[in-house]
C-alpha cells in the first residue's frame, strides 16, 4: 500500500512538470494566457476594438453566465473567433470565463 501510494505521488508530480499544467496554478495562469492567446483580438484588458471584438466591460457580455462564455470560448464564433476546444483545457477555458467577466468590474 505505501508502496502505491508513492507511486501514485509520484506520478503525478511528473505528470505535473511535464504538462505544466498543475490545477492549483491555472486560475492565476487565465491572465497569462488571455495575453499571450487573447490580447491580440480582444486587447491588453478586454477593450475590445480589433478584428470587431466587442469590449468585455459591455453589458452584453457582462450579462452572459460564465458558462456562456466558456461555451463561445470553446466552440469559437466563426468566421474570427477561433475555437480552444483541444487547445485549452476545460479548467483553463472555465477560468478565461470567469477571467473576462472581472474584466469588466473595475
Ligand atoms: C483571431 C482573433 C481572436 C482571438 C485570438 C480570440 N478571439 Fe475571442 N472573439 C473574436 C471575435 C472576432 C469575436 C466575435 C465578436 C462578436 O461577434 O461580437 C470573439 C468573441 C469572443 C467572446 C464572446 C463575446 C461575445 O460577443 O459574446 C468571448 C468570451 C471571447 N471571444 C473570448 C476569447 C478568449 C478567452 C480568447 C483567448 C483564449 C479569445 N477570445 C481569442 C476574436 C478573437
Amino acid at each position: 500500500m505505501k508502496h502505491l501510494l508513492s507511486r501514485v505521488a509520484l506520478a503525478s508530480l511528473l505528470a505535473c512538470g511535464m504538462i505544466m499544467v498543475c490545477t492549483s496554478a491555472q486560475a492565476e495562469d487565465a491572465a497569462a494566457t488571455f495575453k499571450a492567446k487573447c490580447a491580440m483580438c480582444h486587447g491588453a484588458n478586454g477593450e475590445g476594438g480589433k478584428m470587431g471584438t466587442r469590449n468585455f466591460a459591455s453589458a452584453d457580455i457582462q450579462s452572459q453566465t460564465d458558462a456562456q462564455l466558456a461555451e463561445t470560448i470553446s466552440k469559437g464564433k466563426p468566421p474570427k473567433m477561433p475555437s480552444y476546444a483541444g487547445k485549452l483545457s476545460d479548467a483553463q477555458i472555465k477560468d478565461l470565463a470567469a477571467y473576462v467577466k472581472t474584466l469588466g468590474k473595475k
